[in-house]
């Protein structure tokens, strides 16, 4: 049973499935994480496979970047492979300045300059908010493995190079950092009744353009999430 983007068959993916953005990644974590892995999805390189974690059966596909396509694979794994949670895990920019690179952010909550809930038609505004047993799951293995992290709102811009003056705005009301797939990712599972998380790294600084991760912090820093969300998959 193939779907428009994902070509595979019912059953192929577990019940939680791992995003990462980039198809590079997806294969890095299914070779040096999972034991058994085997490709379930190749259309258009957006790499998808199927192991066990700590006999676990776990997925990892890439969600490509941008709203438009999270919300197309996230829709499709939900509505049609029987996938009940997915985890994003990213990349993110830091807006304070108390937060730096190879640090971990659970986004509790996204904010949005998308029209992607518009498609919704509700009469006010939508908070995508995260699964909160995902979310305090996450929260507990950072606490227990002494992890830099903070939980809080990010925004999930659709603009990369976006202007400095909006990024002001958006740091002063509190949120922690800017990336562009959670919101989307967040409205699809609550329009679905699924569950969903994102784990971000921060991999630079929006208060410093200079501060950008070392090889040594990427390598830990990705490392830790791609642990905290293997090991809270259901
Ligand atoms: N902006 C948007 N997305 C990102 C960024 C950023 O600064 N860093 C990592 N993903």
């Amino acid at each position: 049973m193939s779907t428009v983007h994902i070509s595979a068959n019912k059953g192929d993916f577990a019940e939680t499935v791992l995003m990462p953005g980039d198809p590079h990644r997806s294969r890095f974590i299914a070779e040096n994480y999972l034991s058994d892995a085997k490709l379930v999805n190749d259309l258009r390189g957006v790499r998808g496979y199927t192991g066990f974690y700590k006999g676990k059966r776990v997925s990892v596909m890439a969600s490509g970047m941008g709203q438009p396509s999270m919300g197309i694979y996230s829709y499709e794994l939900y509505s049609f492979f029987g996938v009940e949670n997915i985890i994003r895990i990213g990349t993110c920019g830091a807006y304070p300045e108390r937060i730096k690179p190879g640090d971990i952010i659970i986004a509790l909550g996204a904010c949005s300059d998308s029209a992607f809930a518009k498609r919704y038609d509700l009469p006010g505004t939508f908070s995508a908010i995260a699964d909160f047993g995902l979310a305090k799951d996450a929260y507990e293995y950072c606490v227990s493995k002494g992890l830099r992290f903070e939980v809080g709102n990010v925004l999930s811009s659709d603009i990369f190079y976006s202007e400095v003056e909006n990024a002001g705005k958006w740091a002063k009301m509190g949120l922690l950092g800017v990336e562009m797939e959670s919101y989307a990712l967040y409205c699809t599972a609550a329009s679905l009744g699924k569950k969903a998380l994102a784990i971000c790294t921060v991999s630079d600084a929006i208060y410093d353009s200079k501060l950008i991760l070392t090889p040594e912090q990427r390598e830990t820093g990705l490392k830790t999430m791609i642990e905290t969300a293997l090991e809270i998959a259901r």
